[in-house]
């Protein structure tokens, strides 16, 4: 395993890392979630990643106990929450400062632990000034139940006004965006999020690097049973895998195939691999339903080095989806 700093922090973070959405308990018990986190803490992941919302709590709850029964040094691994739905009352969601305090402190009672080391806010909140939040964040961090703050969807607007207020006054600014980014959406982390690195090298802690499961070539023949498709629960979720925009991806991943093929890796590590090769990635957060998806995916970094120039170039080709760069007039 590999360790980057987390943007332009001092934290040093496992490339890959692993999440708990959709799969802790709604896929997966507590023992099989077990069994999937030793894999990945052997395997040299150190980030945990969760939110309030997962699995309505108890994502966050499963984690807790695993990590309780785990005994691992807390300075050794990391953990994070999301806040932004913590429930249905008009005042358990959002980032004003009351949900915010009081969400962190659901989210701590759940997990066991005194603090989470990363918190994000789960969405841009529109109607909350963003000024609340920044001064919510800065409060949650000097009461020490985390040790650093970003955002996750955030346009990137909204993220620079956050940075400079967090600057003009004097409190603790974002460090870190938690967004979508795979080989099938580039947009906002090749392009669009380019002035916060610029401006303050924002760390990003990727989701979704397999696009739920698209990427891995399962759904090459429809929608096979024990998949992330086939639950009711996240319906939701059916346009990435039905209709047709998820034809053309499913088409693009029957053309990626052949190219793992030949380096003798098979389809998830190659599109995790791809992932990693992106710099400002600082973790790619991936996500198993069993454990012996969390062992495949553990190996993609090893295998980035074979992910050359001109395989890249090969990728590229197929995938014919490279985000265009707004034009320079100077
Ligand atoms: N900030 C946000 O808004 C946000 C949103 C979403 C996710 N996240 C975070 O990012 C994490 C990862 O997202 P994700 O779960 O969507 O990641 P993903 O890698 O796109 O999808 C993971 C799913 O793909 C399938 N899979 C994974 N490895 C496989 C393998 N080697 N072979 C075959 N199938 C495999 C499994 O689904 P099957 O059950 O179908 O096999 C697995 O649950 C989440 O757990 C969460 O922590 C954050």
């Amino acid at each position: 395993m590999e360790y980057r700093y987390l943007g332009n922090s001092g934290l040093q973070i496992s490339e890959l890392s692993f999440g708990s959405w959709v799969t802790f308990s709604d896929q997966m018990d507590e023992k099989k979630a077990e069994v999937c986190m030793h894999t990945a803490y052997d395997g040299g992941v150190n980030f945990f990643d969760n939110a309030e919302v997962y699995a309505g709590g108890n994502a966050e709850l499963l984690m807790g106990n695993i990590l309780k029964r785990a005994g691992w040094k807390r300075s050794e691994y990391l953990v994070s929450t999301k806040i932004f739905w913590g429930g249905e009352g008009i005042n358990e969601r959002g980032l004003s400062r009351k949900h915010i305090v009081e969400g962190v402190d659901n989210s701590l009672m759940r997990l066991q632990l005194d603090y989470v080391d990363l918190l994000f806010c789960h969405r841009p909140d529109y109607q909350t000034p963003i000024e609340e939040t920044v001064r919510a964040m800065n409060y949650i961090i000097n009461q020490g139940k985390a040790f650093y703050w970003g955002t996750s969807e955030w346009p990137v607007e909204s993220i620079m006004e956050a940075y400079h207020i967090a600057r003009r006054e004097h409190l603790i600014p974002p460090v870190m965006e938690q967004p979508e980014y795979n080989m099938l959406h580039r947009q906002r982390v090749e392009v669009d999020y380019i002035p916060a690195y610029d401006r303050f090298d924002m760390g990003l802690t990727i989701w979704s690097p397999l696009g739920s499961g698209i990427l891995t070539g399962k759904y090459s023949n429809g929608i096979p049973k024990d998949t992330r498709a086939s639950l009711e629960k996240y319906t939701y979720l059916e346009g990435r895998f039905s209709g047709d925009r998820a034809e053309t991806n499913i088409n693009k991943v029957k053309e990626l195939a052949p190219i793992a093929q030949e380096l003798g890796i098979t389809m998830p590590q190659l599109a995790l691999a791809w992932c990693l090769k992106n710099e400002q990635v600082s973790t790619v957060i991936t996500g198993a339903s069993k454990p012996e998806q969390m062992e495949d995916n553990l190996k993609a970094t090893d295998i980035k080095a074979k992910l050359t120039p001109k395989v890249m170039d090969r990728i590229e080709m197929v995938l014919d989806n490279q985000p265009s760069f707004p034009t320079d007039f100077r």
